[in-house]
């Protein structure tokens, strides 16, 4: 209670400027009538675009990374006040698909959400284990220190969100029981708030991993679950709604 929920879209690199635009337009038209509010992480290419698309609405835009300097020779690298020039008011940090690709560390992480709040940008940052972590019954160990080493001062008090992802549920159709997903975002919330004080009782906790429709109600009305982060139901609007619909 006292927490709305957030339906947040990760895109990843899927779409061109057409789909991108098409998906942002039918947002728009079902944006108001939700409970919940929405956030959309296009590609970097199409965030321009589809923050142009979904002006005066109230679905946000964020982008999936940021660097953590404000400029410079970074080839290929955007930066935090770039996003936020393009339209963007929220990021997406230390997805386990950067840490896997590009060897993000927690560190690092830190820096980049430190560059984000400095440019007015609400951080995501995510957090979770692997499948041998979590078989091994590391994963408490594994996701305390993440938040630990990856959330910088001013987070907090910022709005920053969280998002739990159990590396292994993600686009496997795969996801933790309930049980299993309500003792981690209970973990999380203990560990936020014993760090960061009663501020973190109010810090959004997103769980993503094979979110869809079918499983959306049972996992949005778990405890400490404050809303989701969507992967490949977010590129289908139907789906992403009946998600958002499901708080
Ligand atoms: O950021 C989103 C997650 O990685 C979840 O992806 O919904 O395709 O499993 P998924």
């Amino acid at each position: 209670p006292g927490i709305r929920p957030l339906i947040a879209g990760n895109w990843k690199m899927n779409g061109n400027a057409r789909s991108a635009h098409e998906l942002a337009e039918a947002l728009r038209a079902a944006g108001p009538s939700l409970d919940a509010s929405l956030l959309v992480c296009p590609p970097f290419l199409h965030v321009s675009l589809v923050a142009s698309a979904l002006l005066g609405t109230s679905v946000a835009v964020g982008g999936q990374d940021c660097h953590a300097k404000v400029s410079g020779a970074h080839t290929g690298d955007i930066s935090a006040p770039m996003l936020r020039d393009a339209g963007a008011t929220h990021v997406i940090l230390g997805h386990s698909e950067r840490r896997a690709d590009h060897g993000e560390t927690s560190a690092q992480v830190m820096e980049k959400a430190e560059a984000a709040l400095a440019a007015g940008l609400t951080p995501v940052i995510c957090v979770g284990e692997t499948e041998a972590q979590r078989v091994a019954g590391e994963h408490e160990a594994v996701v305390g220190a993440q938040l630990e080493q990856s959330i910088p001062l001013g987070f907090i008090t910022s709005g920053g969100i969280v998002a739990y992802e159990p590396v292994w549920a993600i686009g496997t159709g795969r996801t933790p029981t309930e049980d299993d997903i309500a003792a981690m975002h209970d973990f999380m919330r203990r560990e936020l708030v014993n760090s960061w004080g009663p501020t973190a009782s109010v810090t959004r906790l997103l769980y993503g991993g094979s979110v869809k429709p079918s499983n959306a109600t049972a996992i949005l009305a778990l405890s400490n679950v404050d809303g989701a982060l969507v992967g490949g139901a977010s590129l289908v609007a139907a789906d992403f709604l009946a998600i958002a619909r499901a708080v």
